[in-house]
């Protein structure tokens, strides 16, 4: 009897490893279908449109351009910073894709650069705030 509850004891060990492999891979590979569902957890309010306001100005306004719509004055030779105020989205228009597409750059060029090392992800969504406000409504 002893001999097969530890039979059992060990099949339930190995279930449960079995559970938390399969998990951990279902996560990796959910990664970029996550991106796209990720929630803007900062309110529009007018304090953050007026600092996502100020960070543009900072860190995108020379590529984006001033009124963020597109080809700034000191864009890099040869690249072309899209508009960003209208409905045209190349690399996803959900708040979590514009999100994401800051924070780690847009590859394989990467003439959109990643941000994380510059922004805190406050700020980030500060400025998708700001370029909503001035974009056409959309979700
Ligand atoms: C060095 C120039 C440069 C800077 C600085 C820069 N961008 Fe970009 N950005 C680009 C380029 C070039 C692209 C187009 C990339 C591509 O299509 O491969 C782009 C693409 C994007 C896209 C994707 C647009 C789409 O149509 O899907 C977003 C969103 C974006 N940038 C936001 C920002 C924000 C916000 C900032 C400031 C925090 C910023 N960028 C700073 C050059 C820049």
């Amino acid at each position: 009897m002893a001999r097969i509850q530890g039979a059992q004891a060990g099949i339930v060990g190995l279930a449960a490893a079995w559970v938390v492999a399969i998990t951990v891979a279902a996560n990796a590979r959910a990664s970029d279908a996550e991106a796209a569902k990720l929630k803007n957890p900062i309110k529009a309010t007018p304090e953050s449109i007026a600092a996502g306001q100020t960070v543009y100005g900072k860190y995108c306004k020379f590529c984006h351009g001033d009124d963020a719509k597109g080809d700034g004055p000191l864009a890099p030779k040869g690249t072309h910073p899209p508009n960003l105020v209208d409905a045209m989205w190349d690399h996803g228009s959900s708040n979590g894709e514009i999100f994401m597409n800051i924070k780690e750059g847009i590859g394989p060029k990467y003439d959109m650069k990643a941000m994380k090392a510059k922004m805190m992800d406050a700020d980030m969504w500060n400025v998708i705030n700001y370029l909503r406000s001035l974009g056409p409504k959309t979700k």
